[in-house]
């Protein structure tokens, strides 16, 4: 399998959803929780300090300064903002709560798990850990001295984001890898911008031997790789790392569901993507950006005093927006876009892979219409006038909240030209990309008293068609919709 057959197999059309056969099977769901059973459990300190520099602020590279004592507390405090349960939501029918966690994931299934390599934290032991967000405490698979022949790295934290693809194919079946995708994208950049808050700065690399980093994290199979982040900066509290042997405890990772189906596409979207030690090639800078113009220049952004801390713990997806007149301005939306296109700082970012297409409902100042941002100038080109409110549902599957936003994208993935630098790998970045600009998007929108939706499920050549995209120009591979939120009744907290 390539990256072009998987995803040409995996695009919706009204066809397609016709003639899909599958059903959730409500008494096989998979448990969102991992353990890695029979290890040292660690506590991390309840409360940890609330990293208070403004959001905008980080979103546009400035670093917070929150200092944590010791190890606990700064590894509590980056988790709490980054990867933690924050909310929960009651079914109204049977009374049953579930949880929500900082960080957006499609369905709520949250494929993706947080591991962690420390050296030379102040009081806490070196070792490899798996955090745990039911109970905000780190499971302690091995302790001592693990050389960093990860990502050949000294930095004293580093971080491994794998993916386990079954949560999210047991409800989108062979579509859930692209999902998968994105969560890491979203993950990446809440641990990045919440290393900033904290005074940290961060490193991504997608580019490593797949198996190798498996094997030596000895990862349960169901559970993939995906990307490697170190931290480094003068916030983490440092100590002497430890000599001495590696002690493995490893853990026994529980079942997640009675039964696992395999998703041949899946399976072959994610060997194609795989590097080996053979194959691990280096990262190839990409052919240069698409340069535009357009005749709307963005004027200064908006500002937002709404601390990073407050904002990560306040987000959530709107379910749906009000609609009717109230718009946002031009200022705000100059924000978000300002916030989304900041560089990214990953083996794979010298690039960008990603087109923002704008379908504008209401923001004062600009006619309704489609839009395409060119980042680099801040400006917008006009490509469509007239309501898009019907085409920006409809296209998003009918969903409504895409219509009753403010503004609603399209974020269009140059597939061709990440897989001319990167092979099939580069189907990853792209996701990761789309990715990170959607968890940019959710914290500027929030930031600025709005509400905010990741959208994965929307008619694909539908979308092409309807922006006028040949495929040279490259693909739909995200959606998204910002505007006020209608109020959720099933949230707890
Ligand atoms: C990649 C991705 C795709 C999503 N797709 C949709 C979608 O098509 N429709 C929708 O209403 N919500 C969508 N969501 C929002 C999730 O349903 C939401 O993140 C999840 O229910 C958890 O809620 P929270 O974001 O408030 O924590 C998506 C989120 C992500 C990250």
């Amino acid at each position: 399998m390539t990256w072009r057959e998987y995803h040409e197999s995996t695009k919706h059309s009204v066809q397609s959803l016709r003639q899909s056969r599958h059903v959730l099977d409500w008494a096989n769901m998979p448990d969102p929780f991992r353990h890695y059973q029979g290890v040292p459990v660690l506590d991390l300190p309840a409360d940890p300090p609330t990293p208070d520099t403004p959001m905008l602020q980080v979103l546009n590279g400035d670093s917070g300064n929150t200092p944590a004592g010791d190890g606990p507390t700064f590894l509590s405090q980056l988790l709490f903002y980054s990867a933690a349960i924050s909310a929960s939501k009651r079914v109204q029918s049977t009374g049953d709560r579930y949880a929500l966690r900082v960080n957006p994931s499609s369905g709520n299934l949250h494929p993706t798990e947080f591991h962690f390599l420390s050296r030379g934290l102040k009081d806490w032991p070196d070792g490899l850990y798996h955090y745990i967000p039911s109970a905000h405490m780190a499971e302690q698979r091995a302790a001592g001295n693990l050389e960093m022949r990860l990502s050949g790295s000294s930095a004293p934290i580093v971080f491994v984001l794998t993916s386990i693809a079954w949560r999210e194919a047991w409800k989108y079946g062979g579509r859930a890898y692209r999902y998968c995708l994105h969560d890491i994208g979203h993950a990446w950049q809440a641990l990045a911008l919440a290393a900033r808050a904290i005074g940290c700065d961060s490193f991504a690399t997608a580019d490593f031997p797949d198996d190798a980093v498996g094997q030596f994290c000895r990862l349960h199979d169901d559970e993939w790789p995906m990307l490697i982040i170190e931290l480094r900066g003068d916030s983490i509290p440092a100590r002497t790392p430890e000599a001495g042997e590696t002690v493995w405890y490893g853990g026994r990772a529980n079942r997640l569901s009675t039964e696992t189906i395999e998703y041949p596409l899946i399976t072959g979207i994610h060997n194609a993507t795989k590097r080996s030690d053979h194959t691990c090639r280096g990262i190839y800078p990409a052919e240069p950006d698409p340069q535009g113009f357009g005749e709307i220049t963005l004027p200064t952004p908006a500002l937002s005093q709404s601390s990073f801390g407050g904002v990560v713990r306040r987000r959530r997806s709107a379910l749906n927006f009000k609609g009717g007149a109230q718009s946002i301005t031009l200022t705000q939306l100059s924000a978000i876009l300002a916030a989304a296109a900041r560089p990214f700082f990953a083996d794979f970012a010298d690039a960008r892979l990603i087109q923002l297409y704008l379908y504008v409902h209401r923001i004062d100042g600009l006619e309704p219409g489609v839009y395409r941002h060119w980042p680099q100038r801040g400006e917008l080109e006009r490509i469509g006038s007239g309501d898009q409110r019907v085409a920006a549902a409809g296209l998003s599957l009918g969903q409504d909240l895409a219509g009753n936003a403010c503004v609603a994208f399209s974020m269009i993935g140059d597939l061709d030209r990440a897989a001319r630098a990167h092979g099939d790998r580069g189907y990853r970045y792209v996701h990761f990309e789309a990715g990170a600009i959607g968890h940019r998007l959710y914290l500027a929108a929030e930031a600025l008293g709005l509400g905010a939706t990741g959208i994965g499920a929307f008619y694909d050549e539908d979308v092409h068609g309807y922006l006028g995209l040949s495929p040279a120009q490259g693909q739909v591979v995200y959606h998204f919709a910002i505007g006020y939120p209608v109020p959720d009744p099933r949230l707890d907290a």
